[in-house]
């Protein structure tokens, strides 16, 4: 497999996204969106976004499950991989999903080293607070970058209940706050804070020595993240209260499929202007695509 994560200057790292959060410099917040596809991956990466996730949300946003559950560490590989030729300059990171660390710390560590070495990823995520301390260490002794995800944790659906904010009653901020902790102590370099009360959020983000990445968590989080499908309003039917729309693909994509259907059910496409007029016209065509 081929790829460059250090080309061109100004490469994001996971300590660079670490050291965001004591820096001295009039702080940015990081930004973050996941991705699961190259093209997508190309156009995120030239935004200029911090840090690229290729999320176990793939399951939901783009393989039509209702839930992460079935999402499998090669699904994961297949799109982290699509992802990679795409990314250059963000920090890339991918899920561990549902199973992959589930069994035993050695099977968990075998995962997470493939996510690097088949993928080319530069970190991992993992879902878990307290319970996940001695794997993220592990991880982290094998030099592996480690991004915690505490509150909302969709693997959990089934223990959960459902998609609930987290944190509401005094006991479970609490075990929110343990979990914090203990993902930090462990080594992580930031953490995920999904639905959880705004001011939870805020009450973690000022004790915690990593940078926090919010969705659902409020504004004072170090960071934020989206589903890329949540943020161009593409295909999902169901937006959280957090989700703000930036475009509305969905619209859009509708409407220039209609319009092609129209077209070609009038004959109107293709037009002269889009046809080839000889074989020496479609070699040249032919040999400039291969040379782009
Ligand atoms: O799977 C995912 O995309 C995530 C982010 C939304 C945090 O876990």
């Amino acid at each position: 497999m081929s790829f460059t994560p250090h080309a061109g200057s100004g490469k994001i790292t996971a300590p660079d996204i670490l050291s965001r959060k004591n820096s001295p410099e009039p702080k940015s917040k990081i930004a973050c969106v996941t991705a699961y596809d190259y093209p997508t991956a190309r156009l995120l990466d030239e935004s200029g976004l911090d840090v690229i996730l290729v999320g176990d949300s793939v399951g939901m946003a783009v393989l039509g499950y209702d839930s992460t559950l079935p999402v499998t560490l090669d699904d994961i590989i297949y799109h982290a991989r699509a992802v990679r030729r795409g990314v250059h300059r963000a920090l890339l990171v991918a899920d561990m999903p549902y199973g992959s660390f589930h069994i035993s710390l050695e099977e968990s560590v075998r995962n997470a080293l493939r996510l690097v070495k088949e993928a080319g990823v530069e970190a991992v995520k993992i879902e878990g607070g307290e319970r996940r301390l001695e794997l993220i260490a592990r991880l982290v002794e094998a030099e592996i970058p480690v991004m915690g995800h505490v509150g909302l944790t969709p693997q959990s659906i089934n223990a959960l209940g459902g998609f609930h904010v987290q944190g509401k009653s005094a006991d479970a901020a609490r075990q929110i706050e343990r979990d914090a902790r203990a993902v930090e102590a462990a080594g992580a370099f930031s953490i995920v804070l999904e639905s959880v009360p705004r001011e939870l959020a805020a009450q973690i983000t000022a004790e915690s020595h990593i940078p926090t990445i919010g969705i659902g968590a409020g504004p004072d989080c170090d960071g934020q993240i989206l589903v890329f499908h949540d943020l161009v309003g593409f295909g999902t039917q169901h937006k959280p209260k957090f989700v703000r729309t930036y475009a509305n693909l969905s619209d859009e994509i509708s409407r220039a499929v209609s319009d092609y259907c129209a077209d070609v059910r009038a004959g109107q496409f293709p037009a002269d202007a889009e046809s080839y007029h000889s074989a020496a016209e479609l070699r040249e065509h032919l040999l400039a695509a291969t040379r782009r």
